[in-house]
């Protein structure tokens, strides 16, 4: 099949996500990639500087990981996870439980990051009911962005994404987040506000309250928007004593992005429950876990099926995705990979400053591998003019930086190289020179 009968086929059969068929350019047909670079059957490569939808850690195609996936195929592909089990997922299973805090020692296996959402509302409710206790309520953070599927866009309703489907969600209380930047002169007022809105929700609501859900350190979708580790902590401290579910949602964040393993982590913080997905398999294979503590696990434990966590999903731990897990967590240990994303911040910071005094810029920011700026416009937000006016202009020095809206990001997969990472901020230098708006 040549170019042109693969993108007609494509454009006559195919659906693609967070996209209006209508106006967008045909899609970029890749035949294969490796590392950081991403090769179109026309010839042309591409630079993956967002880790393919926050995805890809160690680069794409890795051998190892490759190699392990391969040889779990040959043995066991998959296996109803309903009273069988099998030795990638109980491996992947300790392995996960080693690296977080003590207390998070269960692993439920699903196979999104929407669904780990889904499963960790529907965990916390489920608990607290088990116990007698009718809890409702659920309080996320205003731009929280935590998946798709009903229960996720509940959630995240702020974000914006889902007004068609409103009548679909149920309603989610949200407080302020206080999103910050390089020099921000208003932090502590914004986390001193953030806080007396929990503090007078959980006065108010603890005995009804479910589960305060956050991204911890970034919230990702609604635009890369950082908070300050110290309000990770007095937040958690609150949600702790007011004996609430404190419920991570690390899809994104999750496997180094933001510079420790998890961002709960760097944050020094203890949620009591976590959501991992994308990194997780290396960005290989789709799959993801909702890890709980002891004490929820134990609450769901009766002689009555009527106690027990109904919800589950064909695909449940399947073998070759845990495989691809086990497979990369080694390669964490063996490259040392986390000191790979604290040379790459290093470079960010160093590429960063010249512009946080730049006329057309603000919010400059950076967590981890993660680097983020705000195109100054008079139409900010997802859907922002300057998008697509960006994207092109990336795409076409072959880079895909894909910008949230006005909001310009680096996230780029852990193997990139010094030259890569400057030949990227090279291209957002341009941008911002040549680009008017
Ligand atoms: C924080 C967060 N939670 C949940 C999700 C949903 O994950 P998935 O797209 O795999 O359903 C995402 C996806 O971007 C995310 O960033």
């Amino acid at each position: 099949m040549n170019n042109k009968e693969l993108i007609k086929l494509d454009r006559s059969h195919v659906w693609h996500p967070f996209t209006q068929e209508a106006t967008a350019p045909d899609p970029i047909p890749i035949i294969s990639a490796s590392g950081t670079t991403l090769n179109s059957t026309n010839g042309k490569k591409y630079l993956d500087l967002i880790s393919s939808w926050w995805l890809t850690t160690h680069g794409h195609a890795h051998p190892t990981i490759a190699k392990a996936i391969a040889k779990q195929a040959k043995q066991l592909e998959q296996v109803i996870f309903a009273g069988f089990t099998h030795k990638p997922a109980v491996t992947l299973a300790k392995k996960i439980t080693d690296i977080l805090p003590k207390k998070l020692s269960r692993v439920f296996f699903s196979d999104n990051g929407s669904t780990s959402v889904e499963v960790a509302l529907k965990m916390a409710r489920q608990f607290y009911l088990n116990q007698g206790e009718q809890r409702d309520k659920f309080l996320a953070f205003e731009g929280g962005y935590h998946g798709d599927t009903v229960g996720a866009m509940s959630v995240g309703a702020t974000t914006g994404f889902f007004d068609p489907f409103k009548t679909m969600m149920f309603p989610v209380d949200t407080i302020s987040f206080p999103e910050t930047w390089q020099d921000d002169p208003n932090v502590e007022k914004k986390e001193e506000q953030s806080l007396a809105e929990l503090d007078k929700y959980l006065n108010k609501h603890k005995k009804q309250c479910a589960g305060v859900l956050i991204e911890p350190l970034v919230q990702g979708a609604s635009g890369m928007r950082m908070c300050r580790e110290q309000f990770m902590q007095k937040m958690a401290k609150m949600v702790k004593q007011a004996g609430v579910l404190l419920i991570c949602d690390e899809v994104m964040t999750g496997f180094g992005r933001t510079g420790e393993m998890f961002a709960s982590q760097k944050a020094k913080i203890k949620p009591d429950i976590i959501c991992l997905s994308k990194g997780l398999t290396a960005g290989f294979m789709p799959l993801s876990v909702t890890v709980c503590s002891q004490d929820i696990y134990e609450g769901f434990l009766s002689a009555n099926f009527d106690k027990a966590f109904a919800h589950g999903h064909s695909f449940t731990a399947n073998s070759l995705s845990c495989a691809a897990a086990v497979a990369s967590l080694k390669l964490f240990k063996k490259e040392k990979t986390l000191k790979k994303v604290a040379k790459i911040e290093k470079i960010h910071k160093q590429r960063i400053t010249p512009l946080l005094n730049h006329e057309k810029i603000e919010k400059p920011r950076i967590t981890g591998a993660i680097a983020a700026l705000d195109f100054k416009t008079k139409d900010p937000g997802y859907t922002s003019k300057i998008a697509p006016l960006l994207k092109e202009f990336f795409i076409n020095r072959g880079l895909l930086i894909r910008p949230l809206g006005n909001v310009l990001y680096l996230l780029p997969p852990y193997c990139i190289s010094n030259k890569e990472l400057h030949k990227a901020w090279d291209g957002i230098e341009a941008a911002i020179a040549e680009i008017d708006f």
